[in-house]
């Protein structure tokens, strides 16, 4: 068994290893056994023993409508919630439960939680305990000015003396899976290895790393050297975070990193089959490699040549999603202009993949009513719709605001790529 995919089996596999010593297991062990597997065991993915995947949690992006389109396509193995503000006065908030209570998916959820008071933390731990969640995450890694100085997200990275306290107590007040999503550091990785130590000492369950400093928000290259120290330091099993963009960057990824599996963002609003793919690739890997010779630089070109054995979208394919994606984020309240403005925003990143002068993102971005918008879509995706979706964005397609532009809040209005 591979270091990662014993990390995956966790503290059940250890156990069952010392009994694999004794010929018969008593009741009591076996007891043992079902308690670890039902309290802080790891799900297993939709592919036991393939890599992870899961989809990152993006506020204003990973709501219930996202979460539906994202399963309908293939899902993740797992789902992480926006998150929850935690502050004195702070109740869960209702729009972001709903992607627990009403989510049938079928996949596991994990509940983000941005905070830094203990107190307030362990109180909404326990209401949100009382939900049907995989677990809680801790967010370590928000690179907003506004939440950092506020010394919760990634700001928590300047401080390894109150994450030792704040991990501690959630750790206590969790009985399941406590897992932590985190940068590689404020503006230097000075205090990396001992967060990482940190996340031993407290017994994590399942940690998602963005290879990138606070300060380096979304524009550096991602420092997956760094992804394998963690994968190397920790217990847990570790998710690689931070441009994977395609199935080939995902399976080069994880042989670069030896993560356990990787955690994909903006990437699944480009391409929301992106998870499916990675598991197609993977499989292909493991059974066949040489049916793979040459991913590596497919990685580098939009119109790569993946196996026949991965799902390859059409324009077509990438219109009904558009649709999909329109409909499921309708509400009655919402009026037109407003939805046609939340849809620009996902656009924003489809349009990297539709054509290499970025025509689409031009005229998309000019559209008032459903109409326009829709006439967009189908001159450019209807046209030659059995022409394929570029597998990684065009180069030089930038998403608008692009990633110069300051950070102000985690959400679709600033970041982009
Ligand atoms: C619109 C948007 C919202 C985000 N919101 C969150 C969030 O609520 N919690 C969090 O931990 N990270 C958040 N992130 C960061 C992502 O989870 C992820 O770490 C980052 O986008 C890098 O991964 P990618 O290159 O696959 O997009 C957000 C990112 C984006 C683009």
């Amino acid at each position: 068994m591979s270091p990662s995919a014993s990390k995956l089996a966790g503290p059940r596999f250890l156990f069952e290893s010392l009994l694999a010593c004794h010929s018969e297991r008593s009741e009591e062990s076996n007891h043992l056994i079902a308690t670890l597997n039902s309290a802080r065991q790891l799900p297993a993915g939709l592919m036991p023993g393939q890599p992870l995947t899961a989809l990152a949690p993006m506020q204003d992006v990973t709501d219930l409508p996202f979460m539906r389109v994202a399963a309908h396509y293939g899902a993740p193995d797992y789902f992480f919630t926006e998150f929850f503000r935690v502050h004195g006065q702070s109740r869960p908030e209702k729009h972001i439960l709903r992607s627990l209570v009403e989510n049938k998916t079928g996949r596991p959820v994990f509940a983000q939680l941005i905070g830094e008071h203990v107190s307030d933390m362990v109180r909404t731990v326990k209401e949100l305990l009382k939900y049907p969640i995989a677990g809680i995450d801790l967010n370590m890694g928000c690179p907003a000015p506004k939440i950092y100085k506020k010394n919760v997200g990634g700001g928590l990275l300047r401080d390894p003396a109150k994450i030792d306290g704040l991990l501690g107590a959630i750790r206590d007040a969790v009985p399941g899976l406590f897992t932590v999503k985190m940068r590689i550091g404020f503006d230097s990785t000075e205090n990396y290895e001992r967060i990482l130590s940190l996340i031993n000492k407290h017994s994590v369950d399942l940690l998602s790393v963005h290879g990138r400093t606070v300060k380096e928000g979304y524009r550096s290259d991602v420092h997956y050297d760094h992804i394998a120290i963690a994968a190397r330091t920790v217990r847990c099993p570790v998710l690689a975070n931070g441009n994977i963009t395609s199935a080939d960057k995902a399976a080069a990824v994880l042989a670069e990193t030896g993560a356990a599996g990787v955690m994909v963002g903006r990437h699944a609003i480009r391409n929301p089959w992106i998870f499916r793919q990675c598991r197609e690739r993977l499989v292909v890997e493991r059974a066949d490699p040489s049916a793979l010779l040459g991913a590596a630089n497919a990685v580098r070109s939009p119109r790569s040549t993946l196996s026949p054995a991965v799902f390859h979208p059409t324009l077509a394919d990438v219109r009904e999603y558009i649709t999909r994606l329109y409909r499921e984020t309708q509400t009655p309240d919402i009026p037109e202009k407003a939805h046609v403005a939340k849809m620009k925003k996902y656009l924003n990143f489809v349009g990297q993949s539709v054509d290499p002068e970025g025509k689409f993102l031009h005229e998309m971005r000019r559209a008032m009513t459903e109409a326009e918008l829709f006439a967009v879509c189908d001159a450019h995706l209807l046209t030659e719709p059995a022409r394929l979706f570029a597998t990684e964005p065009y180069p030089g397609i930038i998403a608008r605001p692009n990633c110069e532009t300051p950070v102000e809040t985690c959400s679709l209005d600033t970041v982009t790529a």
